[in-house]
């Protein structure tokens, strides 16, 4: 997680009931390009590209950044979750210095529809509260993106404001741990 303090990285993977959250490897390439190429997970983000590009332009081992955790089901990777500093050029901010810590995420659909996306999100939240206590977590997605206008408020975002970006009407939200009581 660039600038994300003390957070270490590579991570230890996280475990849920059903996932494991891990650092990406040169198995999940294939699941990269399909990620990449899917006009589904692409119809609200500006469309997929193309997969012979991708073919090319892809790494050994894509998406290998901090704060990048590819989520894996059994074996195999059904799709990513990050964190990364929303750029302080960009609208939406929860604070004058901007670079809050963002949340994105994107999955295969055939893995929509179970909550995974909700069970891997809020593992991720829930080891970011844990090392850096109190930092908000900002999410911006278009407001036509139901499923994950849904998933945001499920996993606890509220509403801060909607703004244009992208030609289009954007959902900017915030999330905030809940402080230990007593
Ligand atoms: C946004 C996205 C991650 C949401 O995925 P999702 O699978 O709908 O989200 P969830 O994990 O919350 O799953 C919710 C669904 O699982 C169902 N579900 C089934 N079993 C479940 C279980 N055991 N626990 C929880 N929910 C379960 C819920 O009822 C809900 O169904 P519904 O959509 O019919 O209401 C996915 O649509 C996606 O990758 N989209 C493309 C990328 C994108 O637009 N990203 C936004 C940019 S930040």
């Amino acid at each position: 997680m660039t600038g994300l303090g003390p957070v270490a990285w590579p991570p230890a993977p996280i475990r849920t009931e059903r996932l494991v959250l891990r650092e990406s490897e040169a198995r999940d390439r294939a699941a990269f390009i399909e990620l990449f190429a899917s006009p589904e997970v692409h119809a609200y983000l500006g469309g997929p590209r193309p997969r012979d590009e991708l073919e090319r332009a892809v790494p050994e081992v894509p998406g290998r950044r901090p704060g990048l955790f590819v989520v894996d089901l059994d074996g195999a990777m059904i799709g990513t979750v990050a964190l990364d500093r929303r750029d302080a050029e960009r609208p939406g901010h929860v604070r004058p210095e901007a670079g809050e810590a963002e949340l994105g995420y994107l999955f295969l659909p055939k893995a929509w529809g179970r909550g995974y996306a909700a069970e891997a999100c809020a593992a991720v939240l829930d080891r970011l509260a844990g090392v850096l206590p109190g930092e908000p977590v900002v999410l911006c997605t278009q407001t036509a993106n139901d499923r994950s206008v849904r998933l945001a408020a499920k996993l606890g975002f509220t509403e801060v404001e909607r703004f244009e970006e992208w030609g289009a009407e954007q959902w900017f939200g915030v999330w905030s741990p809940v402080a230990p009581s007593g």
